[in-house]
């Protein structure tokens, strides 16, 4: 296929409240318009990679770099409100996700050990007594998000780095700042001033409360790792440090929630999957990859243009964003039969929900440990539940998930 050059046609809008309820219909027209497309309506002009196949070979693309915060945060600012915004603009570029190799393959090789299967499956014994105690706690009507989905996340993150209980209250809030920002496709002035509040909040937190105490009493979990790690010289004291403990906060908590909501709602407007899984729950691991094929709570990954360069028979330029559609690829008819069918059973319902290639989740393990336990103890314990009220979707189209999901049962 010969390159097209210029111009570039910008693709009409489309995230309005109908694409926010539900983006499948605008990703298909895409898929079948073309595998890219330039949008202006993200982040001021970026190509949308739309089929699985695309999204898979752009998130292995050596000629795709993971920096690219770095307009991303200054854009977004008032001329005169830059200064005020470098704090956060350092912790973003020292963050994992943000970096290439050789920097992101040396703080990768520190991380990975405290996400390592048989690590995570020890929290299997905290994850379910903490669901069984919220379940308890709430009653037989009530937000699922609210009394579920939000503080189980927070709580298993939240012991995985030693983050007091007192705190889960500012730590979901300084989060849900993070990610309005994060998620919003040209985010406000206020926006990014709460983002920047909470992003200095949490770094401070870790720096004034808990790095001290655990370089007082080192142990076996991941900060005692990060610190030993400093201390070796393979991650940088100061904001290297700082931003690799505030981004797996917000990882570890602002993703699952919205798997957790998104899994029950799927599986409770699909009663006959929910029935499925109640007489087979050995399905469950398969369900919960499945579910995220379904309708991931990450929509979408980016990365930007190294040099001048053919995608998908499409001129792009150095320092073009490209974001790969992984909620558009993950309904691919191409890659999944029936893709809109929500099939607790489906042969190989893939893992492109988790990336793939030198960025993919760390955090795979841990979100199938919990949402895995979740179902698998409302199906024991809640056979009967159902909808129950007005569900209200989150207005983020990067972070697609409920705000408030009422059931019942
Ligand atoms: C529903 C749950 C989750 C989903 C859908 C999800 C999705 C993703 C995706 C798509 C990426 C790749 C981004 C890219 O290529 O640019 C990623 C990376 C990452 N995820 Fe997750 N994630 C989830 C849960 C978690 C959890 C629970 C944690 C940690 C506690 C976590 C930590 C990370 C980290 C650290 C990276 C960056 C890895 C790197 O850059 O090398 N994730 N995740």
């Amino acid at each position: 296929m010969s390159a097209v050059l210029a111009p570039r046609a910008s693709v009409a809008p489309f995230v309005d409240l109908e694409f926010l309820q539900d983006p499948y219909p605008a990703y298909r027209e895409l898929r079948e318009a073309g595998p890219i497309h330039w949008s202006e309506e993200f982040f001021g002009g970026a190509w949308l990679l739309t089929r699985h196949a695309d999204v898979e070979a752009a998130l292995r693309d050596p000629r795709l770099s993971a920096r690219r915060t770095g307009g991303w945060v200054m854009r977004a600012a008032e001329p005169d409100g830059r200064a005020e915004l470098t704090p956060m603009q350092r912790l973003f570029t020292r963050c994992l996700p943000f970096l290439d190799a050789p920097d992101h393959t040396r703080l990768r090789k520190v991380l990975q050990p405290a996400f390592r299967p048989d690590r995570i499956q020890a929290l299997k014994p905290v994850t379910q007594a903490l669901i069984d105690e919220l379940l308890d706690e709430a009653g037989p009507h009530f937000d699922f998000m609210d009394k579920l989905a939000r503080p189980l996340p927070a709580r298993v993150i939240a012991k995985l780095m030693d983050v007091d209980a007192s705190v889960y209250g500012d730590f979901t809030a300084w989060s849900e700042d993070i990610a309005a920002f994060l998620g919003s496709v040209n985010p406000t002035q206020a926006e990014v001033r709460a983002a920047q509040r909470s992003v200095v909040a949490l770094a401070g937190y870790f720096e004034r409360e808990l790095l001290p105490r655990r370089r007082r009493e080192p142990g076996d979990d991941l900060l005692s790792g990060l610190l030993a790690a400093q201390a070796d010289g393979s991650v940088e004291d100061g904001a290297e440090l700082l931003a690799q403990c505030a981004m797996l906060l917000f990882a570890g908590y602002e993703t699952t929630r919205h798997l957790l909501g998104n899994a029950v709602h799927a599986l409770l407007t699909e009663r006959e999957q929910w029935e499925r899984l109640r007489a087979e729950p050995e399905l469950l691991p398969n369900a919960v990859r499945e579910l995220l094929r379904h309708d991931t709570p990450v929509q979408w990954s980016g990365r930007r243009a190294m040099a001048d360069f053919t995608l998908c028979g499409q001129r792009v330029r150095r320092g073009d964003l490209v974001l790969a559609l992984i909620g558009s690829a993950n309904r691919d008819p191409a890659r999944h039969e029936f893709p809109e069918q929500l099939d607790v059973a489906r042969a190989n319902p893939g893992a492109l929900a988790f990336g793939t290639g030198p960025h993919v989740c760390l955090g795979a393990s841990l979100t199938q440990l919990e949402t895995q336990t979740v179902l698998a103890t409302l199906l024991r314990r809640r056979p009967e539940l159902d909808l129950a009220g007005i569900a209200i979707r989150t207005q983020s189209p990067l972070y697609r998930g409920f705000m408030r999901l009422p059931v019942a049962g």
